[in-house]
């Protein structure tokens, strides 16, 4: 992998807006991104940042109201503008995504087998019932289900919540995709499942080599799992950067509150609250013609930054942010952080 191979996943300006009774919801604005063959890409922010709307957006599944703009390219082919039928052949082919929810996503009535020699057989027609039973119990292996040739005849209310978790990850790797989308693969399970199903997630991307997108608003989980870190406020960007200058070179004073509210080890003996950001997030509906973060921010200068669109600044190699006091941000992470 070098940095001038073609990106697995380049997105570019992408924008979508839906139009709703209180005026024109701006969900993701102008955001880009790549995604480099092989690379872990985690995308945080808090609820309503638009992590959501960009996944699907790149899956091709937003609701038909949805207007679309910008660019989407999966390994050069653009896919804003596709045709259905072309659509549904990239999609679980050579992108697939992991939903949160794996009850709400598997057919209660069909065997788990049933389901992976679905996903496979949609998208290699030639297969033979036998090679579809092979692949479904390999895929269960991969994703370490115990006694897979008897499982694979089972139900899905017949495995655990994290084992369904698991079996949505052996249905998203089926085809062996290219870039791999998780949106909160973890949030609805318990912090040692959570665990064992990132552990499974990292040990499939090792041998299948695809790139992935891993959407979550845990910085936890994106330190274990990811290279490379993008966080969103409001719809946009706001920092980008590999995790450890993310961690200990923040840039952008939103991540520096992402931070401050993570549960540490070394903070919960003295029985104070964690800390949580001020204030709440805009409405995807409100017009600000400066920084979003603007209203919550220690950093703000009244009139400047909530006056005016804040452009994205280079703050080293690979490392991006949208703030007008990075260098203040930066020094204060540097001398007052243990
Ligand atoms: N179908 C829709 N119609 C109108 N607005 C929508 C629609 N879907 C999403 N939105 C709005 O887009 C914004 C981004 O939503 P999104 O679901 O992407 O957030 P998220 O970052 O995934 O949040 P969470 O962490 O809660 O999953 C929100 O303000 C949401 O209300
Ligand atoms: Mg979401």
């Amino acid at each position: 992998m070098t940095e001038h191979s073609t990106p697995a996943l380049d997105v570019t300006d992408l924008t979508v807006v839906f139009p709703t009774d209180d005026g024109p919801a701006v969900s993701v604005d102008a955001l880009s991104f790549s995604l480099r063959p092989g690379e872990t890409l985690g995308i945080v922010g808090e609820s309503g940042s638009g992590k959501s709307v960009t996944s699907l957006a790149i899956m091709g599944l937003l609701p038909k109201a949805a207007k679309v703009a910008g660019s989407i390219r999966l390994a050069g082919d653009e896919l804003i503008g596709l045709k259905e039928d072309a659509l549904r052949e990239v999609r679980g082919n050579r992108i697939a995504m992991i939903f949160q929810d794996a009850l709400a996503a598997l057919n209660p009535v069909l065997t788990v087998g049933e389901q992976l020699a679905e996903a496979v057989r949609v998208h290699r027609r030639g297969c033979s019932a036998v090679e579809l039973r092979t692949r479904s119990v390999e895929l269960l292996d991969l994703v370490g289900i115990p006694s897979p040739q008897q499982r694979v005849d089972q139900y899905p209310h017949e495995f655990s919540g994290g084992m369904r978790q698991r079996i949505m990850i052996a249905m998203s790797i089926a085809n062996d995709p290219d870039v791999l989308i998780a949106d909160e693969p973890t949030t609805a399970l318990d912090v040692t499942v959570q665990a064992q199903v990132l552990d499974v997630l990292r040990r499939v991307q090792e041998r299948t080599g695809s790139a992935m997108l891993l959407i979550t608003h845990d910085l936890g989980v994106v330190a274990g799992l990811a290279d490379r870190v993008l966080v969103m406020y409001g719809g946009r960007l706001v920092e980008q950067a590999a995790v450890e200058p993310i961690f200990y070179d923040t840039a952008h004073p939103y991540t520096l509150g992402l931070l401050d509210s993570m549960p540490r080890l070394d903070r919960s003996s003295d029985g104070s609250a964690l800390y949580s950001i001020p204030g709440t997030a805009p409405a995807a509906t409100t017009v600000t013609p400066g920084c979003r973060f603007a209203p919550r921010c220690a950093y703000a200068i009244e009139g400047i930054c909530d006056a005016a669109p804040v452009p994205i600044s280079q703050v080293a190699h690979d490392h991006a942010a949208r703030c007008l006091r990075i260098d203040e941000v930066r020094m204060m992470r540097r001398g007052g952080a243990a």
